[in-house]
């Protein structure tokens, strides 16, 4: 596609006259009004005159295509809302999506905000006991989920006295549901014309996304409506969201770029978007895109690593000429990948940086801006950014030195707490910083350079996955006496879990059981949680008080320097 000008004329000159009044302007908000992230990605687009402009193009994994307007959209909305209320789910209540990429989890979403209820997105990977975990934080009222899911459901449904009703979204009659669970389909649903969304304000609670932490269970991060201030200009300034476009967001809901850029900004633009549920192969991603005349594409560093094995040769099949601008998220863009996105598809994807905290893109490289390959880019107009020292927390002010990066904590859609954790939600901030917990250094003009993690948090394939929680799944195996759980470098998905595993007496080091222990995690936890790799020690490394050390694991995985070791009581 011949490239147009873009939103964002000039960085700089945004960086100058930008302030988040512009996006209240444009979207006719003013402080202390109504604001309802349901209304304004669908009743909103609709008063504007786009009723008929389609929203959502979607294709399943059969090959099943669905196409909904935005009048569609507002219709389905209010239908789930007012199915929600009826039932008795009320204002402020968790309701959990556990869904694949299907239009219900979509609208659903909107649905639960429409009513002023807190949608609370899970990624339908996970199993029992990682939903469990999660839905016992937040004691959800509700969960809206698919057949083929019921069965974690009530594995656990003892266990949740506070979970009153369990919607399933494709019942379709020929099994008959149990006590708690109700069928609702949203094609033969009666379409409800005028719902009357909850006038929620700028501080109602809107969104609850887990994230993992080094230490603990996963943290609820809880957005609030006026998130949509930071998720319509980001949207439109970094991913260059425009009238005609045709957007892929390869995102699951189930993690925060699915609902901020994969519903919300997106929808809040007025934009039609494509979802597919097809699984991941060069030639189907081409091909959905070549079909669907996808615009802008904004996906992830190992998807995009994935189609580099494939190589050029896989692109050129396709008549990809639609694409105009391509962004990633997710995990660092090696330079390697940005500059054989230039080759593949005669553009480079922009890298953008952010996190389930900050709820909109933080970091990014613009559209028509230098792009260094290797480099997240400069700090969004309005964000105040910087590395601090990690020792003193003061910002460092020499390019080139590497430190935390931490923003000042003023932006719309800054996350307000953690579901029942606002002690360490304090934690995160220091000197009037928000602190990241990732490393970078600052460049000469500016550019953000990205180290690492500042904890034991691993990225795989792009999601964070807590090694605590594996550790305490693994404990549960009737042979583990104790475990540590490291990333370990992967070509592909950037990092994998790896076990290290002391056995009970009585248990022998066989492969067989090493396999027993890996799909004992994945049932429980998920396959992004399943240790690709288990080494078994007699004994793990460890602080005189007794902490195990999965830095120094972790350091030789890597290949680094251990560093300060003087308090391990063991050598390994
Ligand atoms: O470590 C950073 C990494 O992903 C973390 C945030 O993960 P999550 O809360 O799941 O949100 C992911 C999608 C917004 C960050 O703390 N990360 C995210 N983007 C980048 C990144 N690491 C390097 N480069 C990026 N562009």
């Amino acid at each position: 596609m011949p490239s147009k000008p873009s939103n964002m004329k000039s960085y700089e000159e945004e960086v100058k006259t930008f302030s988040w009044d512009i996006s209240k302007k444009e979207l006719e908000y003013k402080d202390g009004d109504i604001i309802n992230i349901g209304w304004y990605c669908s009743d909103r687009i609709c008063e504007k005159g786009k009723a008929e402009k389609l929203a959502l193009i979607w294709e399943s994994s059969k090959g099943e295509e669905k196409r909904y307007t935005f009048n569609d959209l507002r219709l389905i909305t209010n239908t789930m809302a007012s199915y929600l209320k009826n039932l008795g789910v009320n204002q402020g209540d968790r309701v959990c999506l556990f869904m694949d990429k299907i239009p219900e989890l979509y609208m659903g979403f909107l649905g639960v905000l429409k009513l002023g209820a807190i949608a609370q997105p899970l990624f339908s990977a996970f199993g029992s006991e990682s939903l469990l975990t999660r839905l016992e934080d937040a004691t959800t009222t509700a969960i809206m989920t698919q057949k083929k899911h019921l069965p974690k459901v009530r594995n656990i449904l003892e266990k949740m006295p506070y979970l009153k009703y369990i919607i399933v979204v494709d019942d379709d009659g020929s099994k008959a549901l149990r006590e708690r669970e109700f069928a609702l389909n949203i094609e033969t649903e009666p379409k409800i014309e005028k719902f009357d969304c909850f006038p929620s304000t700028a501080e109602t609670k809107s969104v609850l996304h887990y994230t993992s932490g080094t230490t603990g269970k996963p943290k609820g991060a809880q957005h609030v409506h006026y998130s949509l201030i930071s998720q319509y200009i980001t949207a439109k300034y970094v991913l260059d969201l425009q009238e005609d476009d045709v957007y892929w967001c390869t995102a699951d809901p189930g993690w925060v770029t699915g609902t901020s850029y994969g519903i919300i900004g997106v929808w809040a633009n007025g934009v039609t978007q494509c979802v597919t549920d097809i699984g991941f192969t060069a030639d189907n991603w081409y091909k959905f895109a070549e079909k669907n005349k996808v615009t802008v594409w904004y996906s992830a560093p190992t998807a995009i690593r994935s189609l580099m094995k494939e190589g050029t040769a896989a692109v050129k099949k396709h008549d990809l000429s639609s694409l105009r601008h391509l962004a990633s998220v997710g995990e660092p863009l090696n330079a390697e990948a940005v500059i054989w996105s230039q080759e593949a598809f005669g553009m480079m994807f922009h890298d953008t940086f952010w996190q389930t905290e900050t709820g909109s893109i933080m970091v990014s490289n613009y559209p028509g801006m230098k792009i260094k390959p290797g480099s997240m880019g400069k700090p969004f107009p309005g964000i105040t950014a910087t590395v601090l020292d990690l020792k003193t927390s003061e910002p460092i002010t020499k390019k080139g030195i590497v430190g935390m990066i931490a923003f000042q904590p003023n932006w719309p859609s800054i996350i307000r707490t953690y579901w029942n954790n606002e002690e360490i939600y304090k934690s995160k901030f220091k000197n009037g910083w928000y602190l990241s917990g990732d490393r970078a250094s600052i460049d000469e003009e500016g550019y953000y350079w990205f180290v690492g993690r500042d904890d034991d948090v691993i990225n795989t394939a792009g999601h964070l996955v807590g090694p605590f929680e594996i550790e305490s799944a693994l404990l549960e195996h009737p042979a583990v006496a104790e475990s540590a759980v490291v990333g370990k470098p992967d070509p592909v998905n950037m990092e994998v879990v790896k076990a290290f595993i002391a056995l009970k007496p009585g248990y022998d080091q066989n492969k067989m059981l090493e396999l027993e222990i890996m799909n004992f995690v994945r049932k429980k936890l998920s396959a992004l949680a399943m240790p690709q790799e288990i080494e078994f020690v007699d004994s793990l490394p460890k602080t005189r008080s007794g902490k195990i050390m999965r830095r120094v694991l972790r350091a030789k995985e890597w290949g680094e320097e251990i560093g300060d070791i003087s308090t391990l009581e063991n050598d390994m």
